[in-house]
């Protein structure tokens, strides 16, 4: 493995960390095939107090931080929610609650109306029981349903999430009726990225070209159909691009994640990266972790990159893509994003497509693998 060193000065320009993620349980009632949390989380099971949780809104929002996400895992399993939120709230943050609906209750909707709560994303896997409980494992469709309504009785807006893949990707007009029934606002339809749990799926998970052509335009005819009544955002997963996205918005550049556990992160899954500590709120102030840590120095800027990126043109657009999809494809966190066609590891990455438009993969597939401590526990500890 050949990791830089750190950048000998991080870039005098960074800005606050605007977006703090609270990512608050790994522990979750489903087994969603595409979840984000990292495959190793059983054996992080360790999770911040409420005081430590406040002490970190505190401190991030001291730093500059404006929107707060609560998510997971599942965050209602969390009982001191509605006291994070409303600390949260009184801070000045905008709060945004992510979650599958189980445990929104109409008595925990009202106290966490109580308590500020901003915005509420309520995540769908289909537009049918079948497929929705399949893909999760459990059986939360009519809940779901239920939860919507609690939730537009409540005032707030409606935002669903429904991850596209492979295997929804085709109903996905039913999908945005069924947004529309529900009388949603905003309709996330985010093609599943391949990390984590995705990565493990990627062969059954992979849509073809066709199939996310089609998806596009049914998309783009029901926007017309529908006018103002609904936004639908449609995200086209990267693996069909040939320039990588700027993940994160740039590392270290808008996002703080912190882990069940404390552990201060610029995105989701860095904390499998080798070489590279991150440090823990229960040790280090936010201010401190995001301005000084090694780990979130690491790879600002453009001093960390190798040569294919730092002559590109682009490099300013995309920053050389995701740090973690280049380490979960080349082995290099420093690589560049395979995604880019610039990269000596794109095959990797047309190979993935060619093996979904084949479907080559399929044919000899190994059985779905659903997120579940179980399971978790039989992979190796990756950071
Ligand atoms: Fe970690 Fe892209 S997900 S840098």
């Amino acid at each position: 493995m050949n990791t830089p060193a750190a950048p000998e000065q991080a870039s005098p320009q960074i800005g606050p960390p605007l977006w703090l993620l609270a990512e608050l349980t790994y522990r979750c009632p489903l087994h969603c095939v595409f979840c984000y949390n990292p495959v190793d989380f059983a054996h992080h099971p360790d999770e911040l107090s409420t005081d430590d949780w406040l002490r970190v809104l505190r401190e991030a929002r001291a730093a500059g931080s404006v929107q707060c996400g609560f998510s997971g895992g599942e965050p209602l399993l969390r009982d001191d929610l509605e006291i994070l939120v409303a600390e949260a709230h009184r801070l000045g943050f905008y709060t945004n609650l992510l979650t599958s609906g189980v445990g929104l209750t109409e008595s925990r909707a009202a106290a966490l109306k109580e308590a500020g709560l901003d915005h509420i994303q309520l995540s769908f896997q289909d537009s049918t029981r079948e497929l929705n409980d399949f893909l999760s494992h459990t059986r939360t469709f009519e809940l779901k349903q239920k939860v919507a309504a609690i939730i537009k009785a409540n005032g707030w807006p409606m935002v669903m999430n429904c991850v596209i893949h492979r295997l929804n990707i085709d109903y996905i007009d039913r999908i945005i009726d069924m947004a529309v029934e529900l009388d949603a606002e905003y309709l996330e339809l985010a093609n599943s990225q391949y990390y984590s749990w995705a990565l493990l799926n990627r062969d059954q998970l992979l849509p073809s070209r066709e199939q996310i052509e089609r998806a596009e335009r049914v998309t783009n005819a029901r926007r017309e159909q529908y006018g103002d009544r609904i936004r639908i955002f449609y995200v086209v997963p990267d693996y069909y691009e040939n320039r990588p996205k700027k993940c994160m918005n740039g590392w270290g550049n808008v996002f703080l994640t912190v882990t069940p556990d404390g552990t201060a992160v610029p995105c989701h899954t860095a904390a499998m990266l080798p070489g590279l500590s991150f440090p823990n709120v229960r040790d280090m102030d936010v201010k401190q972790i995001w301005y000084d840590s090694e780990g979130f120095n690491r790879y600002r800027g453009d001093g960390w990159m190798k040569d294919s990126c730092r002559s590109c043109p682009d490099k300013e657009k995309d920053l050389g893509g995701c740090r973690c999809q280049a380490f979960m494809l080349t082995g290099d966190p420093a690589a560049a994003d395979p995604v880019c066609d610039k990269s000596p590891h794109h095959h990797v990455v047309t190979k993935a497509v060619e093996r979904a438009q084949s479907g080559e993969g399929r044919m000899h597939e190994a059985p779905l693998v659903f997120r579940s401590p179980e399971e978790s526990r039989k992979r190796p500890v990756l950071s």
